[in-house]
């Protein structure tokens, strides 16, 4: 059996964690909004057609903040479509997606979903095919009380009090070529600083999210940070980073090793924030939105051929990846990574909610069950809210193809308020067993309540509508605490979250 140790202590805290650090995102795709959140006519839809068992889900995860509506999608769509009486909002061609949008869903419903569902909207502006003025009119809409066009429109919609909605996102990705609108680095940053005032001048409560790159892997990562942040750095609050990994050659260790790309990405994020604030000899911080994150490649095969078959069509399966036990434990890294740099990352979203890339899946007209990432997530959200804590990790390492010295133990730890201590691990070690010398002195008189622990046999194992429950959490014996330690062992390849009261 392998060996670690952690030394945690009350005093070693990172940083109080924001609760929208377990953010998720719904976007106008496949059958994420159609078929997913909304299903009128299904036996569980509740009277505005949202389907309850889906709710139900979504609430058990603990979700405080969804972004909406966009994504790519967002990058050609025009709010106006949206609102208004649902029998004369138009049929539009999403080029993201190449799917029809009929906008039967849009901001009034969301905004009752999302409500339903106990979480407040993340709302994405058009700065792809649209600018400045359209991004200005939402917030009016959105957010002013009334006594102005686009407020009483929103009045004259039925909806009375501002929607109130706090964070926006300035456009979606537009470093990339996929992207409808794409633009430079200098295009996007005063496009995006010229919004955010303008935005911020309508409402000065909102928060807003410049794009950062949509991925580390971006030629232009980097430099898009560190010439968009030139242009719009005293104007914006948040850079968003996006990042998913998958695992299509197999390779079990190097996959569960991308985490350390993560770190890296975040880092790389922070330091040219900070690098831009100090040119700038600003007194203001800017911090990040990690607002797309997940395992997606299971899918994209399939997806070329759906649109080959019958593009344009409305609710096209698309990005339905089915999850496996790897892309849990992966998932369960990733949200320790989180963890770990909650002193910089205040919003994260898992890309994404129902059906797309997500942890909830729904038949049309059938049941709803949970993936296999459902469950490091509700962990992570209910068990890991309060101060992340900064543990000292001796571990075990290995080399894999990307990287050295990847520690076998993955860990994060948090204070809740009640003063218990959550410790979230990863044992990334295939075959060994880990056995953990956990040093909680510190903290007095704590008694060890769960351990939880989340394994397959089978790497490759998948939940579906059949077998849910194929993968599922369990509990382990808790261990007894003498002098402040305790002997934890980790089984083989698990997701594990030591609770203490
Ligand atoms: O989440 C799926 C897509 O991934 C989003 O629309 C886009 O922003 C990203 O490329």
């Amino acid at each position: 059996m392998k060996q670690a140790t952690i030394i945690l202590d009350k005093d070693y805290r990172i940083s109080r964690i924001d609760d929208r650090l377990y953010g998720s995102f719904i976007e106008h795709l496949g059958r994420a909004v159609y078929g997913g959140i909304y299903e009128p006519g299904h036996p569980l839809a509740d009277e505005s057609g949202f389907r309850t068992d889906v709710i139900d889900a979504v609430k058990k995860l603990g979700v405080p903040i969804v972004r909406y509506p966009g994504g790519n999608f967002v990058s050609g769509f025009a709010w106006e479509d949206s609102v208004g009486p649902v029998e004369q909002r138009p049929k539009r061609l999403d080029l993201a997606w190449f799917t029809t949008e009929t906008n039967e869903v849009g901001l009034h419903e969301f905004s009752r979903w999302a409500q339903k569902a106990g979480a407040e909207m993340m709302y994405a502006i058009n700065l792809g095919t649209r600018g400045p003025e359209q991004a200005r009119d939402v917030v009016e809409y959105a957010n002013h009380p009334g006594g102005s066009r686009f407020s009483d429109l929103r009045i004259a919609n039925g909806q009375k009090d501002p929607f109130g909605i706090k964070v926006w996102c300035l456009g979606n990705e537009m470093d990339g070529p996929w992207q409808m609108g794409r633009k430079t680095a200098y295009e996007y940053g005063r496009i995006a600083n010229e919004s955010a005032k303008m935005m911020k001048w309508v409402d000065p409560s909102i928060e807003v999210v410049a794009c950062g790159s949509s991925s580390s892997e971006m030629p232009t990562f980097g430099s898009w940070e560190l010439e968009m942040l030139e242009e719009c750095y005293e104007n914006i609050d948040y850079v968003s980073l996006h990042r998913y990994y998958g695992n299509p050659t197999g390779d079990t260790p190097g996959f569960l090793a991308r985490t350390m790309d993560m770190d890296d990405f975040i880092h790389s994020v922070t330091s040219i924030c900070d690098a831009v604030k100090g040119k700038k000899h600003s007194k203001k911080q800017v911090n990040l939105s990690f607002d797309e994150w997940n395992v997606w490649y299971h899918s994209r095969q399939q997806d070329e051929e759906i649109w080959k078959r019958e593009k344009w069509d409305r609710a096209l399966p698309l990005l339905e990846d089915i999850y496996n036990f790897e892309d849990a434990l992966l998932v369960g890294s990733m949200l320790i990574t989180l963890l770990r740099n909650a002193d910089r990352v205040k919003i994260a979203c898992l890309a994404q909610l129902v059906n797309v890339i997500a942890p909830i899946m729904t038949r049309t007209g059938g049941g709803c069950w949970a993936q296999t990432i459902y469950y490091p997530f509700m962990h992570a959200s209910r068990y890991g809210r309060g101060t992340s804590l900064k543990a000292i990790v001796k571990s075990p390492v290995y080399d894999c193809s990307d990287y050295e010295s990847v520690p076998v133990v993955d860990t994060a730890a948090v204070l809740t308020d009640d003063g218990g201590v959550t410790v979230f691990c990863v044992n990334r070690d295939l075959t060994e067993d880990c056995l953990v010398d956990l040093d909680l002195r510190s903290f007095g008189d704590l008694q060890m309540k769960e351990h939880l622990v989340l394994h397959h046999d089978d790497v490759k194992a998948v939940n579906t509508e059949e077998e849910p429950n194929n993968v599922i959490p369990s509990t382990l014996l808790v261990t007894r605490i003498e002098n402040g330690r305790a002997q934890i062992k980790l089984p083989a390849l698990s997701w594990n979250v030591l609770r203490f009261s």
